[in-house]
């Protein structure tokens, strides 16, 4: 791991901050491609996963592509290399002005999620006198056997089009003249660690195919979305994500003619191993049930996961190497969830001494907020110290 490595290094530095391996996500993004490659599978980048912009550079310049989900997403896309025809305009909600924006872009496709879209998304290129691309979102009803706030591909969940609609949608479609449904798009969920889940969804997706091709719409493009989790428990032990047996389920799952192009938005798998929060202790203390608590200077404004999923992430003391206590870690908001670990063995913590939260380069800063008027997060770059 990169911070013990530099732990000398970083105690100068200003805490909390975000520290990036670069060298690890150098060879996270090959591992992915090299693994995609072998089938010709597109792999696109999930940029809510984490947009800094030095991340993002380098995961243009590797040739992935951009799966974004805001106006404001597909803005930074472009300005830190992403081509217009690399990137993919996904999101649940999309307004207005954001559709308009992706279509004077050259965007390559919006991803549909109703048909409320479709038909808002055919008015606003009608009156920019262009077609539109897009790939229809389908709710395939899969359960990804993850956490419950990260489940999308559910009946329940508010993404995707149901199957019941879309026999509506293929009636309307006819009279849509400035959309072009070219493809067909499928994201189940994210942190999902049993691949049977995805040989799942293959059957769901060659159905569905099958049954847009029986129709007589022309497929060119199936995108079977992201997902695949990382190792949150023994980070150190597998640092890049097993891509060779993923792609493998979709290779082996997937009928579909050999025409058709298959895409991949990922974004934890991606990044999450090569970012660190580095925080320092400010006090220790024992609570009234006679707990040993450690208040760092990261919180859940840096780092939300624990506190809305009750997400555990390793935590490493870089600095202290006592005798083992057992710690109840806690952030510096006023909240009772701030807390990022409880029942945790650590060298003995003394005030100064800097922590890893590890596997946090995704969903972590780009979920930052700024409650208690906390600053936004800084990023440190291993290939910048
Ligand atoms: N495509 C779509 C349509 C998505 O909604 C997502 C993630 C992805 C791709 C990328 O999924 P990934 O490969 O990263 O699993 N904040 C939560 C995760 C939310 C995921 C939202 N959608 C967390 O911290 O666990």
């Amino acid at each position: 791991m990169l911070s013990r490595r530099i732990a000398e290094r970083l105690r100068g530095c200003e805490t909390p901050f975000y520290l990036y391996d670069m060298e690890l996500l150098r060879q996270t993004v090959e591992a992915a491609l090299a693994a995609a490659g072998r089938y010709g599978y597109r792999v696109h980048y999930a940029m809510k996963a984490n947009n800094d912009r030095r991340i993002m550079a380098y995961i243009a310049a590797s040739g992935m592509g951009a799966d974004c989900v805001s106006g404001n997403e597909v803005r930074r896309a472009l300005e830190t290399g992403f081509a217009p025809q690399a990137i993919v305009y996904a999101g649940v909600g999309k307004k207005d002005s954001e559709i308009a924006y992706a279509l004077e872009q050259g965007i390559f496709a919006f991803n549909c999620e109703s048909k409320g879209e479709l038909v808002v998304i055919d008015s606003i290129a009608r009156e920019l006198g262009v077609v539109a691309d897009v790939a229809l979102r389908i709710n395939p009803d899969v359960d990804p056997r993850t956490h419950s706030h990260i489940t999308t591909g559910l009946p329940e969940n508010k993404f995707g089009i149901s199957p019941q609609e879309l026999g509506e949608v293929v009636e309307m479609s006819g009279d849509l003249h400035n959309v072009d449904i070219m493809g067909l798009h499928f994201h189940i969920g994210s942190q999902i660690t049993d691949l049977e889940v995805f040989a799942t969804l293959c059957a769901k997706v060659n159905a569905a195919y099958a049954w847009f091709a029986g129709k007589g719409f022309r497929i060119t493009d199936v995108n079977v979305g992201g997902g695949l989790g990382v190792d949150y428990d023994t980070p150190d032990a597998r640092p890049i994500p097993d891509f060779g047996a993923y792609f493998a389920v979709f290779a082996g799952g997937l009928e579909l003619p050999a025409s058709v192009r298959v895409h991949f938005e990922l974004g934890r798998s991606l990044v999450a191993q090569c970012g660190e929060l580095i925080s320092r202790v400010l006090y220790t203390k024992v609570n009234g049930n006679g707990q040993d608590v450690a208040l760092i200077d990261a919180s859940m404004t840096e780092l939300l996961r624990p506190a809305l999923y009750g997400s555990r992430h390793a935590i490493e003391n870089l600095t202290g190497a006592g005798a083992a206590r057992t710690y109840t870690i806690g952030g510096t908001v006023c909240e009772s969830s701030d807390i990022f670990a409880r029942g945790l063995a650590l060298p003995e913590l003394r005030r100064g001494d800097l922590l890893s939260i590890k596997s946090t380069g995704a969903y972590g800063a780009a979920m930052a907020s700024r409650y208690n008027l906390h600053d936004l997060p800084r990023a440190l770059f291993s290939d910048e110290l």
